[in-house]
């Protein structure tokens, strides 16, 4: 397995755990995470003022989260408008949003994320209530799976979805530069023609850090995207050049610097009529 070095000695659980620790410390949101909320809110809306409201219609679509990881939260804008299949590469990553979705007491706490989404969307702080009941819906929303961004059909089967996202998981999946345009054509198998893909990337980035719960340090490799083969990548699994617009969006909390995260992309794209990849 790429993500996790045999020789290592960590399972996927510790990673799992750490990298929820280590990225998203309760109740303070780092500032790309918060982009990342912000960028969803405001596809989602644009998506809506575009598409009509789905609230009108009897049955809600289902948008796809391909590498979600550890974390229930990035699509917390999407639950209105749609079901979410949240899918990850590791169980135990999937078992600490299933324990979030039970109410275990040992959960992660996501309230000031969940609070976060709601400010994007809102332009103001919300309420006690109004978090409570986003997190309400946004649990009743979640299906969980298992996928593999590294194989053509990510889900095991060819399916599609109007809306899939998927923030941080080609660079940390890839192996070199053929394996992540491989990559991002796969997950471009997801997506239905004229649907959307939301994602982000760390940028040039070659690697990152967590920290284990003695605060001990270790680091992970990434494939460090370069944002013009985004473009072409995005091209080249079928999105249309005309309908992709790439972000990049400066980072300067200290607590990312320090880690080396100077930079992240943020992209929006959408899958051409003809829907043709180029093989
Ligand atoms: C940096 S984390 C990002 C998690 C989450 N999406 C987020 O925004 O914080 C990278 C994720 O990529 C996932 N990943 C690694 N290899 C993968 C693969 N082959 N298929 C799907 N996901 C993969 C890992 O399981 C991990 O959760």
């Amino acid at each position: 397995m790429h993500l996790i070095a045999p020789e290592s000695g960590v399972t996927p659980s510790e990673f799992a755990i750490s990298y929820l620790n280590s990225s998203y410390p309760v109740g303070k949101p780092y500032q790309d995470t918060k982009l990342i909320l912000n960028f969803v809110a405001r596809e989602i809306k644009g998506l809506r003022e575009r598409l009509g409201d789905p609230q009108e219609k009897p049955a809600y679509p289902t948008a796809l989260e391909i590498g979600c990881g550890s974390v229930p939260i990035s699509c917390a804008s999407v639950c209105e408008d749609y079901h979410i299949l949240q899918a990850g590469y590791l169980s135990a990553e999937l078992h600490l949003i299933a324990n979030w979705i039970n109410g275990d007491p040992g959960a992660h706490d996501w309230n000031a994320y969940i609070a976060e989404a709601l400010k994007c969307e809102l332009f103001r702080n919300p309420t006690e209530d109004e978090v409570a009941a986003r997190t309400k819906l946004l649990k009743e929303k979640i299906t969980l799976s298992l996928c593999d961004i590294t194989q053509e059909y990510p889900l095991g089967t060819a399916s599609e979805f109007p809306l899939a996202t998927s923030f941080y998981a080609t660079e940390v999946a890839a192996r070199g530069r053929d394996d992540w345009y491989q990559i991002i054509k796969n997950i471009g198998t997801t997506v239905a023609p004229e649907g959307t893909l939301l994602m982000a990337f760390t940028s040039n980035l070659k690697r990152y850090t967590l920290y284990d719960e003695d605060g001990e340090s270790r680091e992970y490799p990434l494939y460090a995207i370069n944002s013009e083969d985004i473009l072409t990548a995005l091209e080249k699994a079928g999105f249309n050049p005309d309908e992709i617009t790439v972000e990049r969006k400066k980072i300067t909390q200290c607590e990312l610097t320090d880690d080396g995260i100077t930079e992240i992309i943020l992209v929006a794209a959408k899958k051409s009529s003809r829907a043709v990849a180029i093989r």
